[in-house]
């Protein structure tokens, strides 16, 4: 494949002498340490989805400190309608792509439904396949305490785990997409959770579509680093999925999704200009040819 550019050391905003995951001086791989260190000084951060090398070096260039492979590759890249058919295969090939396309940042690579539900053995299979052959450096499993288990052992054998509660995207079936944490004993059972991945060993943990109030409480009480998605302003890092944040997804977004640029309406149009310019004889001209 073509030689992606390394990545460059975002400049803006420079803190706490250069160290900051965002606007640090480092030009190596971030770690977990990194990311411990982070919560210390009680520096916030970004992460972003990414599938491919091209937008994962975009991404890289730009300074995001982590990248998720996400499983919602399934509705963003592979055209599924949810997350559940992705396979281990898929996510092997589309990490390695983003591994490829990056030299700075850590790349976390999801376990698809059904690597790691059958318990902690099949897990390590499973993380051990996307470390060799991937190259990420964390993996990303959902569930609380019914995954315990699993990121213990996943700990214990090298293998760093972001954990991810509240909604579990690969539990559509069973929970559809709705709020989680709401009411008493819902917050209880959120708090458990959050803490549950933490005694187990996991570095960090993904915050999906909680109330606000919860995901600062949940936030506190951790030492760990808080990944917030439609969570609220309050936890220690915010993650998008890139084609909802550079308006790449078609229809309507959740409420707690920024776009931060038009690409769908950017690309559509560039498509349409190429297509009159090739029907009506405007391209290729003179400067585009060779002879
Ligand atoms: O698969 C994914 O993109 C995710 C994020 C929404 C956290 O799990």
């Amino acid at each position: 494949m073509t030689q992606l550019p390394a990545a460059q050391s975002a400049s803006p905003r420079p803190a706490d002498g250069g160290r900051a995951l965002y606007g640090g001086k480092s030009n190596r791989r971030i770690t977990v340490r990194d990311i411990a260190l982070a919560k210390e000084r009680g520096e916030k951060w970004p992460m972003l989805t990414a599938y491919d090398a091209m937008t994962a070096s975009v991404f890289d260039e730009a300074g995001i400190p982590v990248m998720l492979v996400g499983d919602s590759a399934g509705n963003c890249h592979l055209g599924y309608d949810t997350t559940v058919p992705v396979t281990l295969d898929e996510m092997t090939m589309l990490s390695a792509a983003v591994v490829r396309g990056t030299g700075r940042a850590l790349i976390v690579a999801d376990l698809p439904f059904g690597s790691y539900q059958e318990g902690p053995v099949q897990a390590l299979r499973s993380a051990t396949k996307l470390v060799k052959e991937a190259g990420v450096g964390a993996v990303k499993l959902e569930g609380g305490e019914r995954s315990h288990r699993q990121i213990e052992l996943l700990v214990e054998s090298g293998i760093p785990v972001m954990a991810h509660i509240g909604l579990t995207p690969q539990s559509v079936n069973a929970m559809g997409y709705r709020v989680q944490g709401r009411g008493e004993e819902a917050a209880q059972q959120l708090l458990r959770d959050a803490k549950a991945v933490q005694d187990a060993g996991a570095f960090a943990v993904v915050l999906e579509l909680v109330p606000a109030e919860l995901a600062a409480e949940v936030t506190r009480s951790l030492h760990i680093p808080t990944v917030g998605i439609g969570a609220g302003p309050d936890t220690d890092a915010q993650v998008l999925v890139w084609t909802d944040m550079l308006g790449l997804t078609g229809g309507r977004m959740p409420k707690f999704v920024k776009k931060y640029a038009e690409l769908r309406q950017v690309m559509g149009d560039a498509a349409k200009a190429f297509a009159e310019d090739v029907v009506g004889g405007a391209f290729p001209q003179e400067e585009h040819s060779v002879h």
